[in-house]
């Protein structure tokens, strides 16, 4: 019955009566064990985007993905009408969940609206693209639609009916790719995307990113356990190799009074070989000290892999020898791809979007491990070729 009415509704009305319809008859039979988003890159400022729909009525959000970003934070200063808003209450469970900075009580309008109510709790969002915190962030709940899948193809719709997110003022959508209204955060707490999909619907703390290096074809995120298969019929979760995650201390995004640990995911590098000689670089970079620093960090917030100078140098001249034989053009394409961060960056390496892109990364949050394929090229595949024809 209710596939028939969406059908009618289909013709007749918006697409959002479609996602309504096709929800409320899976909310009571179905339960999904994996759940996958879209992901491209933009042409312009190579940030991979994905859509999600939020909201009563139901829109569809435009944001940018955050691997290490604690929140899924958005813009809700301009354009955002929801009769499903609720600002998360001081001391409730969803604070707690938030680790929340402060406790407020808005008065800058006269009016509650979404973010500005009273006896609400305040998280950090950050924008990592113009690198700035924002300490006011309204913690809220609403309505979030996602596909499930069972990793051949995305399946039915289903609901997360008090998804925590952030609410903040336009001015931290700065930098974003056009029409983005903010950031799909895929840290490592407990109101990032993965734990809170996790939560609702009791599958395991993981994820698993395979970014596509083309600006017209769809790579994917997907939350919950494999398979991951990408056509033609490659179950490309066999390819994982596996490496612990570390944990920083401290991280952007958080208040260190809070004295909570990171959200972002770091690898232990040890050394670093080019051509399978070992380039010389300084051991304490790559170890994360005791305020945060150093070690090595993955992150979507940068484009290319960002090394500190004497890290930097070191690669660039080992890849320069090690080029001396190969075409000129070549060795501009690879070298592009690294950049010089300074002498003195809070991280010390930041493995950038390019280097992981067709590569399937999975993300262990519960047990700390990263599992990585290389490239999927090799296994004569590519992160666009999951089968994003829906089976629902
Ligand atoms: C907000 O206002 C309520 C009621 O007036 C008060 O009990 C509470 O302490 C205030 N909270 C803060 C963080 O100021
Ligand atoms: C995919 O590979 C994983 C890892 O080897 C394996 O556990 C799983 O059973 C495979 N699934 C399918 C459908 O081939
Ligand atoms: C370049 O290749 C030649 C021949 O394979 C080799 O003799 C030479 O050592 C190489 N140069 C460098 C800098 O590796
Ligand atoms: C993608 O999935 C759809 C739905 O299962 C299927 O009909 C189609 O043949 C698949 N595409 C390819 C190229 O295998």
């Amino acid at each position: 019955m209710a596939s028939k009415l969406c059908n009618v509704f289909h013709f007749l009305l918006y697409s959002h009566f479609l996602l309504f319809c096709s929800i409320s008859s899976a909310q009571t039979s179905f339960s999904p064990k994996a759940l996958v988003l879209p992901v491209i890159k933009d042409l312009s400022t190579s940030q991979y985007l994905t859509q999600i729909s939020q909201r009563t009525l139901l829109v569809p959000v435009k944001l940018s993905i955050h691997l290490g970003g604690q929140t899924l934070w958005v813009d809700c200063e301009h354009g955002f009408t929801s009769s499903t808003y609720w600002s998360a209450i001081c001391g409730s469970p969803q604070c707690t969940i938030a680790k929340p900075n402060t406790c407020s009580n808005c008065t800058s309008t006269p009016t509650p609206r979404p973010g500005c109510n009273k006896n609400a709790c305040l998280n950090t969002p950050e924008n990592p693209f113009i690198n700035t915190l924002y300490d006011g962030g309204e913690i809220a709940e609403d309505i979030v639609l996602i596909q499930s899948t069972n990793g051949y193809n995305p399946g039915q719709v289903v609901k997360v009916p008090q998804f925590i997110f952030t609410c903040v003022p336009t001015f931290l959508t700065e930098g974003l790719a056009s029409g983005v209204k903010g950031t799909a955060g895929l840290g490592r707490n407990g109101i990032a995307l993965p734990s809170q999909f996790a939560r609702a619907f009791g599958f395991a703390r993981k994820f698993a990113m395979c970014l596509s290096s083309s600006t017209s074809s769809r790579g994917a995120v997907f939350f919950g356990d494999g398979p991951y298969v990408m056509l033609p019929n490659i179950n490309v979760s066999k390819s994982l190799i596996y490496t612990p995650l570390f944990i920083s201390p401290f991280g952007t995004g958080y208040v260190p009074y809070l004295n909570e640990p990171s959200s972002e995911y770091f690898i232990g590098v040890k050394a670093i070989n080019v051509n399978g000689k070992a380039v010389p670089v300084n051991r304490k970079l790559l170890a994360i000290d005791k305020r945060g620093n150093g070690g090595t960090k993955i992150s979507t917030g940068k484009a290319y892999t960002v090394m500190q100078t004497s890290i930097y140098n070191a690669v660039s001249k080992a890849f320069a020898e090690g080029l001396s034989n190969v075409s000129r053009v070549n060795k501009d394409v690879i070298c592009l791809a690294f950049v010089d961060g300074g002498l003195n960056p809070t991280k010390s390496i930041v493995i950038g979007g390019y280097q992981i892109e067709d590569n399937l990364l999975q993300f262990g949050i519960a047990n700390s491990r990263l599992g990585f394929s290389s490239s999927l090229l090799f296994r004569q595949t590519t992160c666009a070729n999951f089968n994003f024809t829906s089976q629902a």
